[in-house]
């Protein structure tokens, strides 16, 4: 089927001008003024913005975590991704203990078959090298498209790995063109305080955040900075929170080293505020590292600005208050880590960073868009607007007005952060590899569009088209 996109505002990271697009065999095949063609569906974008499909590296769909699953799936997270203009995202498979990586891409994708609504790549999370997994079959991995490495240096008893696990895994990384993930927090420190808080009998969700303090950020970030360094392997550091996390990497970028950082977008409007609210409320604030003091917004909007950190995802990995985040009700140690976030992403990027002055419209086409493309091996066939890249395009109204809300939205959460916040500016049209997922605040398309994508090696980016069969 072919589309054409007629008379909207295209922009790119680097690009803001206004033509015509025209979509064939799922791809952008012309870019022009006022294209003489004719196509089986034309969509008017006149004053309108026409966006690159927002690319999200970092999602938790039916994961099992915290002594539960992540309430969305791959049809009901990837749905609620669509309406808020992300057609393309990659999940975490996380190892579980004595397998190999095989049987867990293998369990992975047996949860994504025949529901895909979206394109989805995966990182591997290593949780183990000494039972199941190795460090020659991990060196394979990049083969079959997973590029990238997660290690999470927190969740003692649960995920973390030692700082061997960590290294060793990097030194395969510096061999094999992944990427190094890492969860920067200190699992050993916060395991600690966690106990000692609960002995005093602190069981409150705010001592979530108390005992996990930026300086316990601060230092793995420090530490994985250098033993990426050390092991040679290019490091991204996942949702960073606050200044102590902010500074070492800014540090290693100004000296040039391979390391970047994501924020996520909960980080920007959330604080201490929110985690200490009474009658557990502050349970739906849960998720790790934790909410931070409010005068750390204005460290990361600065950062995104300076390119300090270079993405913003949403770390989508959603719990229900009620019947799992309630899991901890007596216990703050308890309640399931994670809080949503993958339909909102744009529009309140949109609304706090562009309309408010913060950051240019090309900018939060790169942090949402072209940076996690690039970053991830999916650059130029996705994250951008150009001929031969896949016809990913949201058609992004900037007057429409939406509050978002719990009762409208997609994902099977029984809550948002953002409850009640007024936005002005919201997708209109979501378009995946030119198939229409989303046609005004309608889901047109069925689950089974979308599909896993292998993602090229770090740094090869530029050779992304080659990827395609
Ligand atoms: O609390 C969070 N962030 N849960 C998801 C797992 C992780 O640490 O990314
Ligand atoms: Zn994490
Ligand atoms: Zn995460």
């Amino acid at each position: 089927m072919s589309l054409l996109i007629k008379g909207g505002r295209i922009v790119t990271a680097a690009d803001d001008y206004v033509a015509d697009v025209y979509v064939d065999d799922e791809r952008i095949s012309l870019i022009g003024e006022e294209l003489d063609v004719s196509a089986d569906r034309v969509i008017d974008a006149a004053g309108k913005y026409v966006l690159p499909g927002c690319v999200d590296p970092h999602t938790h769909l039916d994961m099992p975590f915290g002594g539960t699953v992540t309430i969305d799936d791959v049809e009901s997270g990837q749905i609620a991704a669509a309406f808020g203009g992300t057609t393309c995202h990659v999940d975490f498979i996380i190892q579980p203990h004595g397998e190999t990586f095989a049987a867990a891409f293998e369990e992975w994708r047996g949860k994504a078959n025949g529901k895909q609504v979206i394109d989805m790549g995966y990182h591997m999370a290593v949780t183990d090298l000494e039972h199941g997994g190795t460090l020659e079959e991990l060196a394979t991995l990049p083969e079959q498209g997973i590029t990238s490495y997660k290690l999470f240096m927190a969740y003692k008893g649960a995920l973390m790995v030692d700082d061997e696990t960590l290294f060793r895994t990097m030194e395969v990384a510096s061999k094999t063109g992944a990427l190094v993930m890492v969860h920067a927090e200190n699992g050993d420190v916060i395991d600690v305080l966690v106990r000692e808080a609960l002995e005093a009998g602190n069981t409150e969700p705010l001592y979530h955040a108390l005992t996990r303090p930026p300086e316990a950020e601060g230092e793995a970030t420090n530490r994985a900075i250098q033993l990426a360094r050390l092991a040679g392997a290019p490091l991204y550091v996942v949702h960073v929170t606050c200044g102590e996390a902010v500074e070492p990497i800014a540090l290693a970028r100004e000296k040039g080293w391979d390391v970047w950082g994501e924020t996520c977008t909960q980080y920007f409007f959330t604080s201490l505020d929110d985690i200490a609210k009474p009658n557990f409320e502050g349970a739906k604030y849960v998720f790790s590292p934790p909410v931070r003091d409010s005068s750390n917004w204005d460290v990361l909007w600065n950062a995104v600005r300076t390119d300090a950190l270079s993405v913003i995802s949403t770390d989508h990995c959603a719990f229900r208050f009620d019947g799992q985040k309630t899991l901890g009700k007596d216990d703050f140690s308890k309640i399931p880590n994670g809080g949503p976030g993958l339909e909102d992403r744009l529009k309140m990027i949109h609304e706090f960073g562009v309309r408010a002055g913060r950051i240019s419209l090309n900018r939060m086409v790169e942090l949402l868009a072209t940076n996690p493309a690039k970053l991830f091996g999916l650059y130029p066939r996705k994250g951008t607007i150009a001929v031969g890249s896949d016809a990913d395009l949201v058609v992004f109204d900037p007057e429409k007005q939406v509050t978002i809300s719990a009762s409208t939205h997609h994902s099977r959460v029984d809550y948002t952060l953002y409850e009640g916040t007024k936005v002005t500016g919201a997708p209109e049209v979501v378009i995946l590899r030119g198939h229409v997922l989303v046609d005004h605040d309608e889901l047109v398309a069925s689950p089974g569009v979308g599909q896993f994508v292998k993602r090229a090696r770090f740094g090869e980016e530029l050779r992304g088209l080659a990827l395609r069969a």
